[in-house]
């Protein structure tokens, strides 16, 4: 039973194969507090003691007191604003007089087996027999206003999902003005606070900082989750490394605007909060109507960073991503982007797939530029009818000869965006997200488009699904190359203008859920200038996500890293470009580039008919190499060694097999060192009792030497290269 309620103690235990976590209801008043998050208590549950409403300030029933000072210090499981919390607050509403305070009363529950997802929205989903949901029913009689606090317990995985349900009983329209979807009121424990920052080709990378008093936060209000800052926060004790410390860590489950927040009060306890971001969020909800808000995940690690990956990618590839491709080698590719740009045809397109198919690369990838008149960025968003000068014989042609050469064919959209030089925008130009009267904000070009309107969303999947009923597309990248502003919808009211970002979101889901229902074979590939939309929203539509427009070797390393940390290695669009790099101008051994990108999906974004030879016989050792690691490092267990970012010198991850019949080692020297002795590395999630052989060599080493004594890894000699080792029993 994950979930029980200790009737006598008015206790909710929620308990997942490692942790615990028990909500408390406090008599009279209904209130709703959190007990407790951490380590499971395996015995008896008489924790309501840790409630605190036995010390001043007493809960207000039991002294007949003024019950602001209650609220701003009582562990509320789920704070409203305007009645004397003065913390951040997970839920503010007004009504139609302006009012603004909401007040939570504790009134049911049920307790459902199985675990489902949320209309319209991506979530994750487990079966009756590995999951249960708690719905907690709570009302503000005021507002007539009901709000179900939903949690998702998976018995498989230490993970607690999530998220509010808010229905509107009354008579009346109530406004939401922010809905968060999970908080946890917790003691401080001199946290420190992880999270994921970047930029435009510099995605994910992990930052570490002491919490300190007051509010500190993350987030996007860009429309997407961003490059900038990532959905995804954990609060982590002092001593954390990868192998110990205690972990809290949130990931939400949504795609746009979103805010992460960790506070710390005047009586040293810590609010963690996440979900949409309240800045100009406001949803109008008419009587009877019901709000879903996206789901938040929850997880708990008291063995450090480790743990809490293999949790979350465990999570995402058993209740998360659907695609049949997730358990599946995916087709290794070539992608023309930074093979030609814009300055393509069907000959050179032709001439890459020849060349690719000799080495053992299994589909070729046409990006950007096939349309409309596009031949640079500033125009044809919108005008999805084949370039019959570049296409010569149109895209059937180019299909059928790319298939005869023996290759699968993918193909490149970005169907949000709207160009102002498109004949889209000449027949409707309000159809671009815009503010009447205001010059919008153009950005790579272009406008985007308004996908909270129904006729939008209806012509945009039209566009692509005509091309795809016409030929035998394999595979399509879905990009984004801009971030909204200019929030303005001809078609919303006034007082509904404030739930575009999140209409938007919900019509570029509802927008993918149509296209693989009605493709179900189709690989799907997200991606948004790189990985601003690396989130777990999108992998419940496609299986794999572009990480970055970097891909430099040795930029990657950190971009994956921060991924990886919560990613699967095969939810990761990993590439071998050429040198050198187009982002940083870097050169590196083409052996490096392919080891690098073997940690993710792999293919190639160079023009294979003018790379060195000794790079492109090269290609076919990786392909043949990515076929022997694809299952281990699709489905394995992925352990962090040690990390250059931290170390200033070298990176090494490994992955082994759920079985523990085998590991990957990837060793990479970002920097050689003059006279210094070979490095050894210690491996982890091995069978301690086994032998494991280093394929190539004869020597056999015991799991347990490789783990507590070490491995010497091989001298290499200068900067950035790479080694993999392979250990099989
Ligand atoms: C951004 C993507 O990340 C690139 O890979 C490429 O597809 C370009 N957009 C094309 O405009």
């Amino acid at each position: 039973m994950a979930i029980q309620f200790l009737a006598a103690e008015r206790l909710f235990k929620l308990d997942t194969p490692n942790t615990t976590y028990i909500i408390g209801v406090v008599d009279d008043e209904g209130y709703l507090g959190h007990v407790y998050y951490g380590a499971k208590i395996t015995e008896g549950c008489g924790l309501g003691y840790l409630l605190r409403t036995g010390e001043a300030p007493f809960v207000p029933s039991k002294n007949q007191r003024e019950k602001s000072s209650f609220l701003d210090f009582f562990p509320t499981e789920y704070p409203t604003g305007g009645i004397g919390d003065y913390r951040a607050s997970a839920l503010e509403v007004r009504n139609e007089d302006g009012f603004t305070a909401c007040q939570l009363q504790y009134k049911s529950y049920e307790i459902l087996e199985g675990k489902d997802g949320i209309d319209g929205l991506p979530a994750t989903f487990g079966a009756n027999d590995i999951a249960q949901t708690l719905r907690i029913y709570c009302v503000d009689p005021v507002l007539q206003l009901e709000v179900v606090l939903q949690y998702g317990v998976f018995e498989d995985v230490d993970v607690i999902t999530r998220n509010v349900i808010i229905r509107n009983k009354g008579t009346k329209a109530l406004y939401l003005e922010k809905v968060l979807s999970a908080c946890v009121d917790m003691d401080m424990e001199n946290y420190e606070m992880l999270t994921l920052h970047g930029s435009w080709a510099r995605e994910r990378h992990i930052q570490r900082n002491k919490l300190v008093r007051g509010r500190q936060a993350v987030g996007s209000f860009r429309g997407e989750s961003g490059h900038q800052e990532h959905p995804f926060f954990a609060l982590v004790t002092p001593e954390t490394t990868q192998e110990q410390g205690q972990v809290y860590a949130m990931h939400f489950i949504y795609s746009g605007n979103f805010i992460a927040q960790a506070e710390v009060n005047q009586f040293e306890s810590v609010r963690m909060e996440m979900g949409i971001h309240p800045q100009g969020f406001c949803w109008k909800l008419n009587s009877e109507e019901v709000f879903s808000s996206p789901e938040v995940v929850l997880t708990y690690s008291n063995s450090g960073l480790d743990q809490m990956t293999n949790t979350f990618h465990d999570l995402y590839r058993n209740h998360l991503i659907r695609s049949p491709y997730l358990h599946k080698e995916r087709p290794i590719l070539i992608n023309n982007w930074e093979a030609t740009y814009f300055d393509f045809n069907s000959e050179k397109l032709l001439a890459i797939a020849k060349e690719a198919k000799k080495v053992g690369i299994e589909m070729l990838v046409m990006d950007d530029g096939w349309f409309g008149k596009r031949s640079s960025d500033d125009s044809s968003l919108g005008d999805w009818q084949v370039n019959e000068e570049k296409l010569q014989g149109g895209l059937h042609k180019l299909v059928r000869e790319v298939k005869d050469i023996g290759l699968k064919f993918g193909i490149w959209f970005e169907p949000e965006m709207i160009s102002p030089d498109s004949d889209l925008y000449r027949a409707h130009p309000d159809w671009a997200i815009a503010i009447p009267g205001r010059v919008a904000t153009q950005s790579r070009s272009q406008f985007v488009l308004d996908l909270s309107r129904p006729e939008v969303i209806e012509y945009t999947y039209e566009q692509v699904a005509k091309i795809l009923r016409s030929v035998a597309v394999d595979y399509v990248k879905w990009d984004m190359n801009r971030q909204l502003c200019d929030l303005g919808s001809v078609s919303l009211e006034a007082d509904r203008m404030g739930e575009l970002s999140h209409r938007y979101v919900l019509g570029v889901y509802q927008l993918q859920e149509r296209l693989v229902t009605e493709f179900p074979d189709l690989l799907l590939e997200n991606c948004s200038g790189g990985g601003a939309r690396f989130d777990p929203g999108m992998l419940y539509y496609s299986p794999q996500i572009w990480c970055s427009d970097d891909t430099d070797a040795i930029e990657r390393l950190q971009i994956q890293e921060g991924t990886a940390l919560i990613y699967p290695l095969s939810t990761m669009g990993a590439h071998v470009s050429d040198c050198p790099n187009h982002s940083v101008g870097r050169v590196t051994p083409f052996k490096t580039r392919g080891d690098v990108a073997l940690a993710g999906t792999f293919g190639y974004e160079l023009d294979i008919t003018r790379i060195p030879e000794a790079d492109r016989a090269m290609i076919s050792e990786q392909t043949a190499q990515y076929h022997k690691y694809h299952g281990l490092i699709r489905e394995g267990t992925y352990y962090r060694i040690s990390s250059w970012r931290s170390n200033g010198f070298y990176d090494c991850y490994m992955v082994v097999g759920k079985d523990q019949k085998e590991a990957l080692v990837t060793y990479v020297q970002v920097l050689g060192q003059a006279n210094v002795h070979t490095r050894k590395i210690k491996l982890k999630g091995l069978d301690p009792d086994a032998d494991y052989v280093l394929e190539g060599t004869n020597q056999i080493y015991k799991g347990e030497w490789l783990m507590t004594a070490g491995f010497l890894v091989d001298k290499l000699w200068g900067d950035f290269k790479s080694m993999l080792y392979h250990f099989v029993q």
